[in-house]
């Protein structure tokens, strides 16, 4: 599976198998999160058999089940934090979908209480995603067309269409899309749109798959 069938196939999964994640897969995912890590500043934490961040009310009522493995994504506070937790996460996602696991974003419904004493003093623990075998594949989310994302006065290149899709395909919270993606002198630029939650997290996510489907940086 490439990165682009993984866009295809990633949908939000919330109840788990329980089966564990192979070592041999831990490795690839603790080695990509030291890269991020490394890129980012950021600090970004797997756990694995540890089931406390969705064992709660919350989570159960959120339809998390089993969930015995997840990302913590946090980081000392600054400008772009909620950003790039969503683009570096969304990295992660991808891989883990390459590698036949499943995920699923979580900015409210998990233990927050719980996950907060994993995070280190002067971070700001930002949100967490859970992550192991599904139960299902998932299904995909109801999707705005793309005319309603892209605001484009010069000619569309077919790199900018192709990321525009995989923009449209990429999870945010509530499935709420509120972006805009557009070209200015022929370089790529992705805003948020509207008032939303956590629509800073979403453009984060959404850039990476623009920049993963077009090719192109693009400025947020
Ligand atoms: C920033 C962010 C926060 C989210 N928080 C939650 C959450 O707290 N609980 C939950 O059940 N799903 C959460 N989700 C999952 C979204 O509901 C889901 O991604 C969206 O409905 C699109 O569906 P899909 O991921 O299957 O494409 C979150 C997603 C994002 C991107």
């Amino acid at each position: 599976m490439d990165i682009m069938q993984a866009m295809e196939a990633r949908h939000s999964v919330r109840a788990y198998t329980g089966k564990k994640i192979e070592l041999e897969k831990r490795q690839i995912l603790d080695e990509l999160i030291r890269q991020c890590n490394a890129e980012s500043g950021l600090h970004i934490q797997i756990r694995y058999d540890d089931p406390t961040a969705f064992d709660s009310a919350l989570a159960h009522y959120g339809k998390f089940r089993n969930v015995e493995n997840y990302l913590i994504l946090a980081g000392t506070p600054r400008d772009d934090l909620e950003e790039q937790c969503g683009y570096y996460g969304e990295r992660i996602v991808l891989e883990a979908q390459m590698l036949g696991l499943n995920t699923c974003w979580a900015a409210l419904s998990f233990h927050k209480s719980a996950v907060k004493k994993l995070v280190p003093a002067g971070e700001k623990l930002v949100l967490v995603i859970a992550i192991g075998y599904g139960e299902t594949r998932g299904a995909a989310h109801k999707s705005k067309s793309i005319d309603r994302v892209v605001s484009v006065q010069e000619e569309m290149p077919d790199w900018f269409w192709r990321g525009a899709e995989a923009a449209l395909l990429a999870p945010t919270a509530i499935n709420q899309q509120k972006f805009k993606i557009g070209l200015k002198n022929g370089k790529p630029w992705i805003s948020v749109s509207g008032m939303g939650p956590y629509t800073k997290i979403d453009l984060g996510i959404v850039k990476y798959h623009f920049e993963a489907a077009s090719g192109h940086q693009a400025t947020t």
